[in-house]
């Protein structure tokens, strides 16, 4: 790393503490008189997650499950043709970093040596290769596995094989690992968990650490804190409600977010084409307000010029990727129309006023209520019509059915 970008990380990670810090004093408040195995994490917790986790802001990228399942059909081609796309069709220049496999790369059984190999038929050239492309287009490399016996798709897993294929996904040059929760025979959760994180920590190469247990076991609660970032909802689907469900489940874990330490409300549906594009934005609105992960799971060389431009939202994205690192809340929801602000590092927020109901809504809120600082007016830009306005506080919109307009409010100086 150069002296500018580690001046730039420090910097970023003494705000993150600092913004950590504000929020676990939020999540005490929060938690008081809860049961006392109702655990949260600790400022110590947070400061760390800041300080060392390889993901200061929500990991961006690619993960194939949603468009192959686990049918055993992805192919190294597939993924260096995905990996092309990104470059070729502006999602990198957007931010989207990682290439991530999914489930079901694996060969039936572990190799001779009692290691993980990928199927050899569908990557002959093995993970390394594979990998190395991926680097070698300027992006980051990820895997998968499961804190089991057997993954969800019925392939061998780590349990028990930590710190060996911690050190297999680091000498591949794997940056991030989905870690699942399948084939546990009910074995205490935290434990399997942890040694997974501290074999990744051991191999001395950053590798992002993603939990994924469908929040069964609240893996945000969990002291002290395990993982970069933790599902908390079971799997999504291409479905106005399935996405709407996970939406609101994740809004109420706000207190628990924090860079290095997001809540993963499942993958992006954008372009996958069930949903109308009116509910793509929103996804992409709500996910960016939660600082959500985005990772893209739709057949690029398919999909709409419509969904590349919700994906390739630059304004929007950086709602999701500001330093504060700070989800955002909801402050208003009442039949169906909810408002969400997030504090963004510059003293401005971003407003989302989605419309969940069947018909046109007028959604209105005020620069008091979003909790953006006191002034004579306020600049309003709304980032998806680019359109730029002045505002004395009031902050109103007419959104379509299932709708989002989402805004970036700034004091005028
Ligand atoms: C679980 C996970 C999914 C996916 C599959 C793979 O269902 O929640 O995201 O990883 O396993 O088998």
């Amino acid at each position: 790393m150069n002296r500018r970008l580690r001046a730039a990380r420090k910097r970023t990670a003494a705000l993150a503490t600092s913004l950590s810090l504000l929020a676990y004093g939020t999540a005490l408040a929060a938690t008081a008189g809860v049961a006392a195995d109702v655990a949260t994490a600790s400022p110590a917790d947070a400061a760390a997650a800041a300080e060392s986790s390889p993901a200061l802001t929500p990991p961006m990228g690619y993960n194939n499950y949603y468009v192959t399942l686990c049918k055993g059909t992805l192919t190294e081609a597939d993924v260096k043709r995905t990996a092309d796309l990104m470059v070729s069709q502006g999602l990198t220049a957007a931010g989207y970093q990682y290439v991530n496999l999914d489930d079901c790369w694996q060969a039936q059984e572990r190799d001779s040596s009692g290691n993980l190999a990928p199927d050899p038929v569908r990557f002959p050239n093995g993970m390394k290769a594979l990998a190395d492309y991926v680097h070698s287009k300027g992006m980051k490399f990820g895997i998968y596995s499961s804190a089991g016996i057997k993954t969800c798709g019925g392939l061998p897993a780590s349990f028990n094989h930590e710190q060996q294929d911690a050190d297999q996904f680091a000498s591949w040059g794997v940056d991030y690992l989905k870690y699942d929760n399948c084939g546990n025979d009910g074995i205490d959760v935290y434990p399997r968990f942890k040694a997974m994180g501290e074999a990744l920590k051991a191999t001395g190469r950053p590798i992002v650490y993603s939990i994924c247990d469908g929040g069964e076991n609240k893996p945000w609660k969990w002291t002290p804190r395990v993982g970069d970032l933790w599902r908390t909802t079971t799997d999504t689907g291409d479905n106005w409600q399935k996405v709407i469900n996970r939406a609101h489940l994740n809004q109420r874990l706000a207190q628990y977010a924090g860079p290095g330490a997001w809540n993963d409300p499942d993958m992006l549906m954008v372009g996958r084409g069930r949903m109308t594009d009116t509910e793509y934005r929103t996804q992409f609105s709500l996910w960016s307000m939660m600082a959500a992960p985005l990772l893209m799971s739709t057949d690029l060389s398919k999909v709409s010029a419509a969904s590349l431009e919700t994906l390739r939202n630059t304004d929007v994205i950086a709602v999701d990727q500001d330093p504060l690192g700070k989800q955002g809340t909801v402050i208003s929801n009442s039949g169906g129309l909810v408002v969400m602000s997030k504090p963004l590092h510059d003293g401005s927020r971003a407003v989302s006023l989605t419309n969940e109901t069947d018909t046109t809504q007028t959604l209105t809120t005020t620069a008091t209520a979003a909790g953006v600082p006191g002034a004579a007016s306020y600049t309003v830009k709304d980032l998806w019509t680019k359109n730029i306005s002045t505002s004395t506080g009031t902050i109103s919109a007419s959104v379509p059915s299932h709708g989002t307009v989402m805004y970036r409010i700034t004091p005028a100086t």
